[in-house]
């Protein structure tokens, strides 16, 4: 068992394993992250950030260790529970918002509440409360193409929140943008973070950033150590 929102123990992850291909990118990761704590990982291009971040989330699969989330160990568990879990206990914001581009903002975040079998009308009330707080209210019906990139990320965010997650992964959400923007973003997503009383994994090349969550780690070598 485990109280945290996250905990990450031993997890290993080698891509291409047994071929001369093979990249070793995980070699035994142990993370916790608290409910309602923010912390960033900070590491160079490469280091793994991204898979890390995706295993936490269960998009992915480590080859060895394990992931609990909310205290429930996820390690090996079937398809249609990782999948039930993931859509209620974690929001994936990623660098490149991918939101769907023939749907409106409401739209981008309906879907996933309509996929964890939220009531229609529930689903656009709480898509217009999320839009209000990221101030794009007036945005609701535009569809991503017709919003800017940091608009484009705040819509991300409210999605990734659709689903009120006890916690959030955040891989690089502010590195596709211009600075001024970047910090206006990056002060929305905090806003929401703390308003939630979320527990949120930001990984971020911006030490600025990093220096305004509540702990700093670093990937190295394939394991998580301290700032
Ligand atoms: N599907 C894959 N197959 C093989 N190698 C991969 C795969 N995905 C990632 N890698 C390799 O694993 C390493 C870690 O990649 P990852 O994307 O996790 O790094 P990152 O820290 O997120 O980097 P960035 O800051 O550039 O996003 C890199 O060397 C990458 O080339
Ligand atoms: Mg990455």
């Amino acid at each position: 068992m485990s109280e945290a929102a996250l905990d990450l123990r031993g997890i290993a992850k080698t891509y291409n394993p047994g071929t001369p291909g093979a990249v070793s990118v995980l070699d035994g990761v142990d993370l916790s992250v608290s409910q309602g704590e923010v912390v960033a990982l900070v590491a160079p291009s490469g280091a793994g950030k991204s898979t890390l971040l995706h295993i936490a989330g269960l998009l992915d699969t480590a080859d060895r260790g394990q992931v609990f989330l909310g205290g429930q160990e996820m390690t090996g568990k079937a398809d249609a529970t990782r999948t039930r879990a993931r859509r209620r206990e974690v929001g994936f914001v990623y660098q490149f918002h991918h939101l769907l581009p023939e749907f409106t903002a409401a739209e981008n975040i309906v879907l996933p509440q309509l996929a964890n079998a939220v009531p229609a009308a529930t689903a656009r009330a709480r898509a217009g409360e999320l839009l209000e707080t990221v101030g794009l209210t007036a945005r609701a019906d535009h569809r991503p193409a017709q919003l800017s990139g940091g608009e484009q990320q705040r819509v991300a965010f409210c999605r990734a929140l659709a689903n009120a997650p006890r916690l959030l992964l955040a891989d690089e959400p502010t590195g596709n943008l211009d600075p001024g923007t970047s910090d206006t973003v990056f002060a929305a997503l905090m806003a929401l973070v703390r308003e939630t009383g979320m527990a949120a994994v930001v990984a971020t090349h911006n030490l600025d950033l990093a220096a305004r969550m509540d702990r700093v780690v670093r990937l190295e070598a394939g394991q998580v150590v301290p700032q």
